[in-house]
């Protein structure tokens, strides 16, 4: 089950800011070292890897990253839902 709620969102925001958005632009498509996350659970497929946009491979990507970005293998689940839920509002 996805997250919804304020207090997991604000967590996950919190996680993004230090660990993705070096990388990522979270607020538009615009590349930079990854692509940005504007939409990025909401659309059909993944930018890069054309997986099927799902929470499932939202982690599979933070732990074992399809290509060139590291691999977060010290978060937790409780963590990784966390940054999942707010990939969602993106
Ligand atoms: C050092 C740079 C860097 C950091 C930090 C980073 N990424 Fe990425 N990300 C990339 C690159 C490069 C790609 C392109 C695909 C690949 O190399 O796996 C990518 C791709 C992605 C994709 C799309 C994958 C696909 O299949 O198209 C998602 C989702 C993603 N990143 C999420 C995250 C999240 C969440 C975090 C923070 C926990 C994060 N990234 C941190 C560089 C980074």
């Amino acid at each position: 089950m996805t997250r919804t709620d304020p207090e997991s969102i604000a967590k996950g925001r919190e996680l993004y800011e230090s660990k993705c958005y070096f990388c990522h632009e979270a607020y538009s498509n615009k590349p930079g070292v990854g692509p940005g996350h504007k939409g990025i659970l909401k659309n059909p497929l993944f930018p890069v890897s054309k997986k099927p946009a799902t929470p499932e491979n939202a982690a599979i990507q933070i732990r074992r990253p399809f290509r060139d970005m590291p691999a977060f293998t010290y978060l937790s689940d409780d963590q990784i839902n966390n940054i999942i839920a707010f990939l969602y509002t993106l």
